[in-house]
Order: C-alpha cells, then structure tokens, then sequence
C-alpha cells in the first residue's frame, strides 16, 4: 500500500508541474476569465504541495487515501470547471468535500501512528 501512495504522489507531483506550466502558457489561450486561470493555479499549487505530503504520509493508509481523494476531487474538480464550466457544473460541490479531505489528511498525520521516525518504501 505504501508503494502505491509514493508513486501516486511522484506522478501527482510530476503532473501538478506539467498541469501548472500550462495554465502559465497554453490554457491563456483556451480561457480569458483571470478568476478562471487564478482557479487552475490553485488547483496546480495544492496538488503539488499534497503530492509531496503523499510521500510523507505513504506510510499512513487513511492519510493517503484522504489526500489521493482529496487531490483528486479539489484539484480535478477545479481543472475541469475552468475547461468547461457549464459542462462540468455539477461538479461544483465536490471542490469543498476535497479540501475537507486535504484538510482530513493532515489531521490523520497529526493524530496517526507515525512509528519510530519516518519509514519511507524503497519503491
Ligand atoms: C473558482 O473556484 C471557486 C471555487 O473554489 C468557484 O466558486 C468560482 O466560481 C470559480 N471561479 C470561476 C471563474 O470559475
């Protein structure tokens, strides 16, 4: 399990660079609103700050599954409402249930068994 959550958080973080480098260049293209593009760099920046802290909870099953989740709905659900507003409306309710996830995550890393030190995987 602990695998999974490191290399869910490696590709998290390596996407999160690629998702932000083009809401800086290409999106401007595709999407005028400035709320929308300040939309997409939060989603970026909260996706990469959660990927590494998917690394540092690898070891913890319920705070990397609420920040998988979390990132997931939070992040994902702001992409894709900048893209197509209208189309991806009904998703609007799932923005806040991923940042009580992201927020949950946290919390499982202040109040979980966090064993002596640290004991990352060898992937
Ligand atoms: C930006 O995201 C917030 C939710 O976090 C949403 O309420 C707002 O409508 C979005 N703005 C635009 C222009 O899409």
């Amino acid at each position: 399990m602990s695998t999974i959550f490191w290399r869910t958080g490696a590709v998290f973080g390596a996407a999160a660079v690629g998702l932000g480098a083009f809401g800086a260049h290409g999106l401007k293209k595709h999407v005028s609103d400035p709320q929308k593009l300040a939309n997409w760099s939060t989603a970026a920046q909260y996706q990469l700050v959660h990927s590494v802290a998917l690394l540092v909870a690898s070891n913890n099953p319920v705070a990397g599954a609420l920040f998988t989740a979390g990132m997931t709905m939070f992040s994902g659900s702001l992409y894709a409402l900048t893209l197509d507003t209208e189309r991806f409306r009904f998703l609007g309710p799932v923005t806040p249930i991923g940042g009580l996830c992201l927020i949950g995550g946290w919390l499982a890393l202040a109040f979980g068994k966090r064993g002596a030190g640290m004991r990352w995987p060898r992937p």
